[in-house]
C-alpha cells in the first residue's frame, strides 16, 4: 500500500477541501424545508464517486430519499467490500449554541485537536467518516493497489430511520451482494487507543399523549378538582423506573442477555475515567442501573429515555392554565436479542396502565430497528484490527456502542453479510449536538488505515 499511501499524502489538502463542499450542503433529512438539498448531496457524492473512479454510479431511487450507488469490480473471483455510510445529517438546532454556523465548516484548534477539528454539522456523523472510504477508494484505485472489489451504498435517511432501506436493500440483493461490509459511523476510545465496535444497541421510540379536558382550563377555577396531563404523564413516566434504575415494563428484560463474568470483565480492562468522563459532560455524579459500570450501562443494558416533553404554557412570563393535552417522545435503547417490535408492544400494552381513569392516554410507535453483536473471531473484525493496531501503533480493542445503525441487522437478515464498524470518531465530536466536530488526525488516520484493512481482508 506504499503508493497508495503516498498518493494520499500528496492530496490532503485536496481531500479536506472536497470534504468541506460536502458539509456546505445542508442535508438534514428530518425536515422537509431541506428536500432540494438532500437531493443535491445525493448529486454530489455521486460526482465525488465517478472522480474517484467508480464504475456504474448511480443515484438510486426509494420511497424516501436516494441510495448512492458505485462499485469497482477488479475480478469476480475476489472478495467484495461493500462500503456503508450516510450522506444526510440530524437538525443544526439549537442554532444559537454554535459557535460558528454549522453549515460553514470551520477549521479549528482544541485541547483534543491540536491540529485542528473541522467543525460543521455531519463533520463525524457521518460526511466526514464515509468520504474517508471515498477518498482511500480513490488512492487505492489511482495507484493500482485496490486488491478486492468494492461497492459503495450512501443512503440519505439513517437519521430518520432508514425507513425505505429494507425495501431497497430486499429489491437489490444482487447488486450489493458482498462478502463483508465496512461502516464508519462509529466511534474510538480516544486517539491513543484505537478500538472497533463490535456491537450496536436497537432502538424502539414511541411519542405519547395524555389527555384531560376538551379545553385548556383557569388553573384557579379548575385547579385542585380535575386531572392535570401534565401531572399525569410525569407520574406516568417517574414510574417507568424502578429505585435501582431498572425498567418497570413487564416482560422488558425477558430477552436481555447476561453478559458472561468473562465479558464483564473483558470490559473493565477497557480504559475509563470518570472524573474526565462527568467533566467533558459538566455533571455532578452519574446515574444509571444499580449493579453495572458505566460503560455497561451505556452499551449492553437496555434503556429508557425521555427525549423531549412538551404541553401547557412555555411562553414567556406567567400564564395560569391547566393543560387540556401533554406528550413524550420517549426512546427505549435494546441490546441484542430484544425484538423492537415486541418492546413497542409491551410499553403500549402497560403504559395506559399508569394512567388514572381521568386522562386518555395514546402510545404512538415511531422507528425502531433491532441491535447486533460481531463475534470478535469474524476474519472483518481480525482485519480492521489489525489495519488500526498498523496505523496507530497500539492494539485496537474491541467495543461494544451504545448507539443504534438500524440498517446493520437487516443488512445481516437481507443480505446474509456481517458488518464490520471500524468507526474513527470521538466521544468529544458531540455528534448530533451544536458544534459537532471531525479531528483532522480522525479523518487522515481513517484515510490511512482503510486501505489496510482491504489489503489485510483480501489476505484472508
Ligand atoms: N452514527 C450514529 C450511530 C452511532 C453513534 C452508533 C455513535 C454508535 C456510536 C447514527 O447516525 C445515529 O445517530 N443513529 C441513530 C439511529 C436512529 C435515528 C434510528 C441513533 O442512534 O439515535
Ligand atoms: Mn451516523
Ligand atoms: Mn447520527
Amino acid at each position: 500500500m506504499d503508493e497508495t499511501q503516498r498518493f494520499i499524502t500528496d492530496n490532503k489538502q485536496r481531500f479536506l477541501d472536497e470534504l468541506l463542499e460536502l458539509l456546505r450542503i445542508p442535508s438534514v433529512s428530518a425536515d422537509p424545508a431541506y428536500n432540494q438539498d438532500v437531493l443535491n448531496t445525493a448529486e454530489k457524492v455521486a460526482e465525488f464517486l465517478n472522480a474517484a473512479g467508480a464504475d456504474n454510479v448511480e443515484v438510486c431511487e426509494t420511497s424516501g430519499y436516494p441510495v448512492v450507488y458505485g462499485e469497482k469490480i477488479i475480478d469476480p473471483s475476489l472478495p467484495t467490500v461493500l462500503v456503508y455510510g450516510h450522506y444526510d445529517v440530524q437538525p443544526a438546532d439549537p442554532m444559537e449554541l454554535w459557535e460558528s454556523g454549522p453549515f460553514d465548516p470551520v477549521i479549528k484548534k482544541t485541547e483534543i485537536h491540536p491540529e485542528g477539528a473541522i467543525f460543521a454539522r455531519g463533520a463525524a456523523d457521518d460526511k466526514g467518516q464515509f468520504f474517508m472510504h471515498v477518498k482511500a477508494f480513490e488512492a487505492m484505485n489511482k495507484s493500482g493497489e485496490l486488491p478486492c472489489n468494492i461497492k459503495f451504498m450512501i443512503e440519505g435517511e439513517e437519521e430518520v430511520g432508514s425507513s425505505s432501506l429494507g425495501e431497497f436493500v430486499r429489491n437489490n440483493k444482487e447488486k450489493l451482494k458482498n462478502d463483508i461490509i465496512l461502516i464508519s459511523d462509529t466511534e474510538i476510545i480516544s486517539n491513543d487507543q484505537p478500538s472497533i465496535s463490535v456491537g450496536l444497541r436497537g432502538l424502539s421510540y414511541v411519542e405519547v399523549e395524555v389527555k384531560g379536558a376538551d379545553l385548556d382550563m383557569h388553573s384557579g377555577v379548575y385547579g385542585g378538582a380535575v386531572p392535570n396531563p401534565i401531572n399525569v404523564l410525569s407520574r406516568m413516566i417517574a414510574k417507568l423506573h424502578d429505585d435501582d434504575g431498572r425498567i418497570t415494563i413487564p416482560g422488558f428484560y425477558d430477552e436481555v442477555e447476561d453478559l458472561s463474568a468473562e465479558d464483564r470483565a473483558e470490559m473493565a480492562k477497557i480504559p475509563f475515567d470518570l472524573e474526565g468522563y462527568k467533566k467533558s459532560i459538566g455533571i455532578a455524579d452519574i446515574q444509571g442501573e444499580k449493579g453495572y459500570s458505566t460503560i455497561e450501562r451505556a452499551s449492553i443494558r437496555p434503556t429508557l429515555d425521555v427525549n423531549g416533553i412538551w404541553g401547557g404554557y412555555t411562553g414567556k412570563g406567567a400564564k395560569t392554565v391547566i393543560a387540556s393535552h401533554a406528550y413524550a417522545k420517549i426512546s427505549m435503547r435494546l441490546v441484542p436479542n430484544q425484538d423492537p417490535e415486541k418492546i413497542t408492544q409491551l410499553f403500549a400494552d402497560y403504559f395506559p396502565t399508569l394512567a388514572p381513569s381521568s386522562v386518555e392516554v395514546i402510545v404512538k410507535p415511531h422507528h425502531g430497528g433491532h441491535g447486533y453483536v460481531l463475534p470478535t473471531s469474524d476474519q472483518g473484525f481480525q482485519a480492521a484490527k489489525k489495519a488500526m493496531t498498523h496505523t496507530f501503533g497500539k492494539e485496537a480493542l474491541a467495543t461494544r456502542g451504545g448507539g443504534s445503525i438500524p440498517i446493520v441487522a437487516l443488512f445481516e437478515k437481507e443480505l446474509g453479510s456481517k458488518s464490520v464498524l471500524m468507526g474513527f470518531g470521538l466521544n468529544s465530536d458531540v455528534i448530533h449536538s451544536p458544534n459537532e466536530n471531525f479531528g483532522l488526525f480522525n479523518f487522515y488516520k481513517g484515510i490511512e488505515t482503510i486501505p489496510y484493512f482491504f489489503q489485510y481482508y483480501t489476505e484472508g
